[in-house]
């Protein structure tokens, strides 16, 4: 069941996604090479407790961090630790925020120094089908309009998206309905209404979209160890259009 916000709980979400968005400036600045994956879940539990926020993935089923950080092959769900960022990785940050209750949710992606073409030009992509997404979150479409908005922008480039994870709808909670699929699914369709609040999370890999956990139980890796690339918004359907509540003017 999809439990619509009203513009006073957007409102909120977007108090708690401005936290999160602020905590992404920090950690762009300390992103490079020789950092390791854990000082940047260090940065961000920091910064959200020196905000008053709380880390919505820290305890969730028994998640260990603030922050997952999936390099180069890693697809999501990378668990901060020793693993040291190179020159020429790409680097997934995802982070969820709980602020006064309310939840945000969003993830960029980044190269540490100079990347190679192929990792700008997935990035790039994978960016663009975000904010391609975005503009069909709109009253009276419905998810498969986002869907395909990623599906098509990302196979047009000779891309592949993940099947196995989606986006979903949050606020109340991390995970709430509808599930948002990167693809044409044969799951629920519902129709976007005003005060739909979900999270579009595109996941793009350069080969086969296929993934595997590793035994960590948690990090998800690209089959073929190819490259994958993850942004993701929270965003609002609003009566005047999407509203993306993770983005601080700043
Ligand atoms: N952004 C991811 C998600 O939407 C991160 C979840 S990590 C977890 O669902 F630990 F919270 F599961
Ligand atoms: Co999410």
């Amino acid at each position: 069941m999809i439990k619509l916000k009203s513009s006073e709980e957007i409102k909120r979400i977007k108090e708690s996604g401005d936290i999160l968005s602020l905590c992404f400036i920090e950690l762009k600045k300390a992103v490079m090479e020789g950092i390791t994956t854990k000082e940047l879940d260090d940065i961000a539990y920091s910064f959200l407790v020196k905000k008053k926020a709380k880390p919505a993935f820290l305890g969730y089923y028994d998640y260990p961090a603030t922050l997952c950080v999936s390099v180069n092959e890693e697809v999501i769900h990378g668990i901060p630790g020793k693993r040291k960022l190179k020159r020429g990785d790409i680097v997934g940050i995802d982070i969820g925020v709980i602020y006064n209750g309310f939840f945000s949710d969003a993830c960029i992606s980044l190269g540490v120094g100079d990347i190679s073409k192929e990792r700008q030009k997935l990035l790039k992509v994978t960016e663009e089908s975000l904010y391609l997404a975005i503009e069909k979150a709109i009253a009276g479409n419905r998810i498969s309009d986002i869907s395909l908005a990623v599906y098509n922008h990302c196979v047009d480039h000779g891309y592949d998206v993940v099947r196995d994870f989606c986006g979903h709808g949050i606020g109340f909670e991390l995970h709430e309905d509808p599930q948002v699929y990167n693809f044409r699914s044969t799951g629920p369709n519902p129709r976007l209404k005003p005060g739909t609040v979900i999270a579009i999370e595109p996941m793009v890999n350069q080969g086969t979209g296929e993934v595997l956990v590793l035994e960590d139980g948690w990090t998800v890796v690209t089959q073929d160890n190819k490259d994958s690339a993850h942004f993701e918004h929270t965003v609002a359907i609003t009566e005047s259009g999407p509203e993306i509540l993770t983005r601080h003017p700043d």
